[in-house]
């Protein structure tokens, strides 16, 4: 099966971006660990810093067909883009939102996320395995 992992704003920073929160693993780290992982998986990933660019992913792997399932962690446009909740809404593809850190843990603002009640679940606060915790959640539900 083809899963998407899509990292929004400042996720491309993770290894040195507060490592006390985020962990030292880059992303790169993180892609190739769920490679590994999960070899039969065909992974599909992106980053980016742009908001437009995570709704235009989910719109052509919904148009592409060819992904089953995807792995979102939007970072700070989680608490407040109601442009990506309406793009998660708009497309069939299951979506489950992902957190490095446990986002309840922090500040307030953090504990809101508009994209949630969109998504199949949320996995938050398992740092690194968060994304693997999310994948399996995604293959248990058979896409
Ligand atoms: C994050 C949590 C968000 O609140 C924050 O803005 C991020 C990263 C996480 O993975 O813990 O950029 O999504």
């Amino acid at each position: 099966c083809s899963l998407a992992v899509l990292n929004g704003p400042n996720l491309s920073r993770l290894g040195r971006r507060e490592p006390g929160i985020y962990g030292k693993r880059t992303l790169e780290d993180i892609s190739r660990g769920l490679m590994a992982r999960f070899p039969d998986v065909r992974f599909n990933f992106f980053q980016t810093e742009y908001e437009g660019g995570l709704i235009e992913k989910l719109f052509d792997y919904e148009d592409g067909g060819s992904c089953s399932g995807v792995v979102l962690n939007a970072g700070a446009l989680t608490h407040y883009s109601l442009a990506l909740r309406d793009a998660i809404a708009a497309v069939s593809i299951p979506v489950v939102e992902v957190h490095l850190s446990n986002v309840h843990a922090r500040e307030p603002f953090r504990r809101e996320s508009v994209l949630a009640p969109v998504c199949l679940g949320v996995i938050s606060g398992f740092g690194e395995d968060s994304y693997r915790l999310a994948v399996e959640a995604l293959l248990k539900k058979g896409v």
